[in-house]
């Protein structure tokens, strides 16, 4: 089955140009100029007025994931169904092992989530949550099964977070193997005092949740990694970054020559640490962790953006219901589940940055979809418009009001973080491997569609 996609505008990480695609099954077949490709057996889709992108990527997600004594409320299927009326055909989710359970287990347990569910194509990230003898046949062994990052913690104490000797020893590990360290990097146990503190004085209201968690916590702690990965020489990449001073630490790096690289998150660039104090415990909806800032920082994180600093923006999507979850912490912050939704509206909220000159339509491709297929190995199959690459599009109108209210939005959760909200620009129909799966408002993917990503080294 072949398809040609005609007149619209081919945007890629490092050109716009008007041409023409076509797809021959599951991948795209030739790149031509207008009216070049002509094909009598294809059909002909006109994306006239059109851009015309590589699906997006979201490298951050935590679907179905078990949290703070729940589990985040959208699943395999519900999540990716969400993802692709955004304009994301692939997401990498994060299986986490249990301690003293090899990560096989967490593998098998994360495949089992998603197979016959996802409708869009996935990969898994792993989570190192301690160093053992073990840890590193481990790691060798997830290499093998297609899995070429890992996040560690050095934060949540007692729980994800493991010491900086392990994190030293992961980052020398994954230089030899070519994979690449992720870090959440906030000093978890300096955190959890001002937490202490702040139970003892009364204070559990929602936004006490984001002032026992001041930024210069996680600069300090973006900082070290990078300064361990200088050591290491290995590259990390630091997750949700939303502050200034972890900006700050990664430049620095990176002028040194570090390869440090970092992802922020719509979140931190549009919600401001006021609405943590909303009332009637509305302020639950906005907590997560490292906590939306106050507003100046979002402009700082977008020319970081602009400037080359930030690499890619993930979503970090982890939603919890504000009725029977968000409320389990009524009363007191500390059992709020961190995390909120975010998959669909990513790409327009991002395109939102080159409507108001932030970026350009070309950095936005790369924020969203190139270099997260590059840094986690998927490169060129995803992320890329070029012959032999997955046929996953985007057709991408512009001019589209893209409505960021609950009620527009797909993901199964019972609010939105942006409500009365819009922005400018959406997806008009998104193809995944060259099927057609959304057209407008009409979803035609299927549960189950999508395939397992093994991946391979990272590139940078
Ligand atoms: O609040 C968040 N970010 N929840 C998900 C877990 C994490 O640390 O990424
Ligand atoms: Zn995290
Ligand atoms: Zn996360």
């Amino acid at each position: 089955m072949r398809k040609l996609i005609k007149n619209g505008q081919v945007v890629t990480a490092s050109e716009t140009v008007t041409a023409d695609v076509l797809i021959d099954g599951e991948t795209i077949a030739a790149i031509g100029a207008p009216g070049e490709l002509s094909n009598p057996n294809a059909e002909v889709i006109d994306a006239a007025g059109q851009l015309v992108l590589p699906g997006g990527i979201d490298a951050h997600t935590h679907i179905d994931m078990p949290f703070m004594g729940t589990t985040s409320s959208d699943d395999f299927e519900t999540g990716t169904r969400a993802a692709l009326f955004g304009g994301t055909t692939c997401v990498i989710d994060f299986a986490i092992p249990q301690k003293g359970k090899p990560m096989s287990d967490a593998l098998a347990t994360w495949r089992g989530k998603s197979e016959g569910k996802a409708a869009c194509d996935y990969g898994f990230h792993m989570c190192i949550v301690e160093w053992t003898d073990e840890t590193k046949a481990n790691l060798d062994a997830m290499v093998d099964e297609g899995i070429t990052s890992f996040k560690l913690f050095t934060d949540y104490p007692g729980v994800f977070q493991i010491d900086d000797g392990a994190i030293f020893r992961a980052l020398r590990w994954a230089r030899s193997r070519g994979a690449l360290i992720q870090v959440h990097a906030v000093n978890g146990p300096a955190t959890a005092v001002l937490v202490e503190e702040a139970a003892a004085a009364g204070k559990l209201e929602p936004v006490d949740h984001g002032l026992c968690r001041p930024s210069r916590l996680e600069g300090e702690a973006t900082s070290r990694m990078v300064d361990l990965a200088e050591v290491a020489d290995a590259p990390i990449y630091i997750v949700h970054l939303t502050c200034a001073e972890a900006l700050k630490a990664v430049q620095g790096a990176r002028r040194r020559g570090v390869k440090a690289f970092a992802e922020t998150c719509p979140q931190y660039l549009y919600l401001d640490a006021d609405q943590m104090a909303l009332p009637n415990f509305e302020g639950a909806k906005y907590i997560c962790n490292p906590p939306i800032r106050p507003a100046w920082h979002a402009d700082v994180l977008w020319r970081g953006m602009a400037a080359g600093d930030i690499q890619t923006v993930a979503t970090d999507h982890c939603p919890f219901n504000f009725e029977g979850q968000k409320d389990l912490g009524r009363g007191d912050f500390r059992k709020i589940p961190n995390g909120m939704p975010g998959l669909e509206p990513r790409l327009p909220l991002i395109h939102q940055g080159v409507v108001e000159g932030r970026i350009t339509i070309n950095q936005f491709v790369n924020l969203v979809s190139t270099a997260p297929a590059k840094l986690f190995g998927l490169y060129p199959r995803k992320g890329a418009i070029v012959p032999g690459a997955d046929a996953d599009l985007v057709l991408w109108d512009p001019q589209r009001a893209f409505d960021l209210s609950h009620a527009s939005l797909h993901m199964r959760v019972d609010h939105s973080v942006y409500e009365g909200r819009e922005v400018t620009g959406g997806p008009t129909r998104v193809f995944v491997r060259g099927e057609l799966v959304v057209d407008g408002q009409t979803f035609l993917g299927k549960p189950g569609f999508g395939r397992y990503l093994k991946r391979g080294p990272v590139e940078y």
